[in-house]
C-alpha cells in the first residue's frame, strides 16, 4: 500500500486535473458532467461529491473494474512491479475468483502467440510482415499496436495453448477456439491480427483481417462477445491515444483499425474508432472521461454521412461538443493520413471540421435551395438537434448560429425549440403509468406569456415570485455546475479569504436553509424542495425527475426554464468554453440569492412599518417595533452593498 499513488491508479482510467492539493475528474461511477470526482494524494483517497462513492486506491480498482479484494491487490501489485506469492491455484479458484483474469491470461497468450508468428516465422514473415509494410505500416506502429499474424492451419494456436496449459474451456470462453462437437479450431486462422486492448492496456479480443481478396469470406473477424469483451463498450485504440486524448482536449473518432493506426504514424495520437459497431451511448462515455470534445472523421459516402448524423444526435445528448469532417469522396482517414503531410491533414481537419449546423445545412441545402418548404423542414430538423443538448446555454448559441446562418429570427427558433421540448416531455410521461395529475395535463399548450411574471404589476411589487423564478432558473440549468467563489473566516482575530469550489444547488440550498425563507410561488417552492432533499442525499441532478414531473405545473415550468433564452446581459456574447464561466456563474447564483434576501427583508420591512403605524395610533409601545426597524434597514442596506459588489465584481 506504500507503493500505490492514488493519482496514478486513477489517472490509468480517466483524467484529473490539478485543483490546489487535490485532483479533480469525471466521475467515472455515475453519469455527470461537470467534474465533482475528487483524488486526495495526501491521504490516498478519492471522494465523489456527486455520487458520494470513495475510497482507497483498492477500493477504487474493485469498484471501477468489479474485481474481487484479491483480484485488485494483483492489479496493484502488477502494476507497481511488486512480487506476491500465491498459494497453488485450486480449481475453484480458477473457476471463480480468477474467472476474468483467466480469460485475459488466455488473450495476453493469444496475442504473445500471433506476435511471434509475425516475426518469427517464415509464414509470419513474407505473408504479415509484407502486407503490413505493403501498406505502409512502420516497425514503430506494429509494435506499438501489438500486431500479429495468426497462421493459415486450423489449430496452431489451439495446440499451442493447450500445451501450455490453458484450458480449453478458457479458449472457448475467449472466443480465440470454436468447438464444435468433437471437432475444434482456431477461430482467426491467415489473418493479420489486431489486438483490441482496455483502457488499462489488457488485451480484451482481436480482429483479424484476411489478406487474399475472397469475396466469400469477412473482410475482418472480430472476436465475439465475452466475459472481458463487450464491443459496444470498448474503443480502439483507447490505451494508445487515451494521453493525446486529454493533451490535445479532443478525441478523432474514426471507423476502422487501419484509420486509427494511419493517423499515429502520421503522428496525429488522439484517435480512436469504433471498429465495426455503430457507435453508441457506452463508447461516447469512455470518451468523456478524457474531453468533452469529438471530431468525427468519416468518409464522405453515403454511409458516412448517415453514421455521422446518428453520431452527432448521441453526442450532443452526453453534454458533448461535436464537429464533423468528411473525407473526400473514396478516402478513409487511413488513405487520406497515407497520400498527404502530417500538415496537411491538419490543416484538411481544420478547414472541414463543421459544428452539426454547418454540417446538416451544408449537407441539406443543395437540396432545398430555396423552397420555403424543405427550408423549414430543414430548420426542424436542426432545432430537433438543438432540443437534444441538455444544456441551456449552448442550446441558446447554436439557436444564434442557426438564425444567422439560415437567415431566421431567433425568436422564432426559440419557439420551436420551446415546443419540441414540451412535446417530449409530455411524449416521455405518456409513456409511465397514468397518475391523476398526468391526465389533467392539458392538451392544448398555455402560452408562454402566462408563465413569464409581469413585474410591472403594482400587486406583485413586493413580492419575490420573480427572485424566486430567478433561483429556480438556476437550479434547474445548472444545479450539479461547479462555482467557485471568495469565502470568509477569522482566525487570530484576522479575516482571511479563500476560494471554494461548491455546486450550485448546494451553495443555493446552504445559503437559504438557515433562514428558512418560504418561497412565496407554491410551485417554485416544490422545485426547490427537490434540489433541498437532492443536496441532503448527495442525488446527481437529473433534469427528467422535473420534465417528466407528475405535477403538471412543475413540469411544465421545468420545461419553461429549459428553454428560455438565457436573460443576463453579459452571458449574451460568451463563446461555449470561457475560461470564467464559472466564475459568471457564481456572479449570478449570488445575485440571486441576494436579491431574494433584499426582497424578503423588504416585505418584513414593509410588514413592520405598518405595525408601528397601528401601535402608535393606539397608544401602544413602538421602541421595540422601531428598533427592530432599524435592524431590518440595516440588514437591507448591508444586503444591498453585498450585491452591488456581486454585480460589479
Ligand atoms: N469491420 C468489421 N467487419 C467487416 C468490415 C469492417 O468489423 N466485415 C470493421 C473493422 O473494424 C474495420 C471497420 O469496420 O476496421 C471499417 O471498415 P472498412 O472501412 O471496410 O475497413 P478499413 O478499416 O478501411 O480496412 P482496410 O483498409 O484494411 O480495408
Ligand atoms: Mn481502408
Amino acid at each position: 500500500m506504500s507503493a500505490v499513488r492514488i493519482e496514478e491508479v486513477v489517472g490509468d482510467f480517466i483524467s484529473l486535473k490539478k485543483r490546489g492539493v487535490n485532483l479533480l475528474g469525471i466521475c467515472p461511477f455515475h453519469n455527470e458532467k461537470t467534474p465533482s470526482f475528487n483524488v486526495s494524494p495526501v491521504r490516498g483517497i478519492y471522494k465523489c461529491f456527486g455520487c458520494g462513492k470513495g475510497g482507497n486506491a483498492v477500493n477504487f480498482i474493485m469498484e471501477h473494474e468489479h474485481y474481487s479484494y484479491p483480484e485488485a491487490l494483483r492489479y496493484l501489485a502488477r502494476r507497481y512491479n511488486i512480487d506476491i506469492q500465491e498459494e497453488e491455484r485450486s480449481p475453484e479458484f480458477d473457476q471463480e475468483q480468477m474467472e476474468r483474469e483467466s480469460l485475459l491470461a488466455v488473450t495476453e497468450y493469444a496475442s504473445k502467440f500471433f506476435i511471434k508468428q509475425l516475426h518469427e516465422t517464415d509464414e509470419g514473415r513474407s505473408v504479415g510482415l509484407s502486407y503490413f509494410s505493403e501498406r505502409g505500416f512502420t516497425d514503430e506502429m506494429i509494435e506499438r499496436f501489438q500486431l500479429g499474424y495468426s497462421p493459415e492451419e486450423w489449430r496452431a494456436f489451439t495446440d499451442d495453448a493447450l500445451a501450455a496449459g490453458y484450458k480449453l474451456e478458457k479458449l472457448e470462453k475467449t472466443g480465440m477456439t470454436v468447438v464444435n462437437g468433437e471437432r475444434m479450431f482456431d477461430r482467426f486462422r491467415g489473418r493479420v491480427m489486431f489486438p483490441i486492448h482496455n483502457v488499462a492496456g489488457k488485451v480484451i479480443g482481436f480482429g483479424g483481417r484476411i489478406l487474399k481478396s475472397d469475396a466469400k469470406a469477412a473482410k475482418y473477424l472480430n472476436s465475439p462477445e465475452s466475459d472481458i469483451y463487450h464491443k459496444s463498450k470498448v474503443l480502439y485504440g483507447l490505451y494508445q491515444s487515451r494521453k493525446a486524448i486529454v493533451e490535445k482536449d479532443v478525441c478523432y473518432l474514426v471507423e476502422g483499425y487501419t484509420d486509427v493506426i494511419s493517423m499515429h504514424q502520421s503522428g496525429i495520437t488522439n484517435v480512436v474508432a469504433s471498429s465495426g459497431t455503430a457507435l453508441t451511448q457506452d463508447q461516447i462515455r469512455l470518451i468523456r472521461r478524457y474531453t468533452k470534445n469529438i471530431t468525427i472523421l468519416y468518409d464522405g459516402d453515403t454511409a458516412g454521412i448517415k453514421a455521422s448524423l446518428r453520431g452527432i444526435d448521441l453526442i450532443l445528448e452526453e453534454g458533448m461538443n461535436v464537429r464533423v469532417v468528411l473525407f473526400p469522396d473514396g478516402d478513409d482517414p487511413d488513405s487520406f493520413s497515407r497520400k498527404h503531410t502530417t500538415t496537411e491533414i491538419f490543416a484538411y481537419i481544420k478547414e472541414n471540421a463543421k459544428d452539426f449546423i454547418r454540417f446538416k445545412t451544408s449537407l441539406l441545402l443543395k437540396d432545398v435551395g430555396n423552397d420555403p418548404i424543405g427550408r423549414a423542414g430543414l430548420i426542424r430538423e436542426i432545432v430537433e438537434t438543438i432540443a437534444l443538448i441538455p444544456d441551456a446555454i449552448i442550446r441558446s448559441t447554436y439557436v444564434r448560429e442557426c438564425s444567422n446562418l439560415m437567415q431566421i429570427g431567433e425568436d422564432v427558433l426559440m419557439s420551436e425549440l420551446t415546443r419540441i421540448v414540451r412535446k417530449k416531455v409530455f411524449k416521455d410521461g405518456a409513456n409511465e403509468p397514468q397518475t391523476q395529475a398526468q391526465t389533467q395535463v392539458p392538451t392544448d399548450d398555455v402560452p408562454l406569456e402566462k408563465l413569464i411574471i409581469d413585474e410591472r404589476d403594482p400587486e406583485l411589487l413586493n413580492r419575490s415570485e420573480h427572485q424566486e423564478a430567478d433561483i429556480v432558473r438556476l437550479l434547474l440549468n445548472f444545479a450539479d455546475e461547479l462555482v467557485t467563489f471568495p469565502a470568509q473566516y477569522e482566525e487570530d482575530g484576522r479575516t482571511h479569504t479563500v476560494n471554494v469550489q461548491e455546486q450550485v444547488k448546494s451553495v443555493i440550498v446552504h445559503d437559504l436553509e438557515p433562514d428558512d425563507i418560504a418561497f412565496e410561488n407554491p410551485t417554485y417552492g416544490a422545485i426547490y424542495q427537490m434540489f433541498r432533499s437532492q443536496v441532503h442525499e448527495n442525488r446527481p441532478h437529473a433534469e427528467g425527475d422535473f420534465t417528466n414531473h407528475p405535477d403538471a405545473e412543475i413540469s411544465r415550468l421545468a420545461a419553461h426554464f429549459l428553454t428560455i433564452r438565457y436573460p443576463l446581459a453579459n452571458w449574451e456574447d460568451r463563446g461555449i468554453f470561457v475560461k470564467d464561466e464559472s466564475k459568471k456563474l457564481a456572479h449570478s447564483v449570488f445575485s440571486a440569492l441576494y436579491s431574494f434576501k433584499i426582497k424578503h427583508v423588504e416585505r418584513l420591512s414593509h410588514s413592520n412599518r405598518e405595525a408601528i403605524k397601528t401601535a402608535s395610533e393606539q397608544g401602544e409601545d413602538v421602541e421595540p417595533l422601531l428598533d427592530k426597524q432599524m435592524s431590518l434597514d440595516r440588514l437591507r442596506a448591508s444586503l444591498s452593498a453585498y450585491l452591488s459588489i456581486v454585480v460589479l465584481r
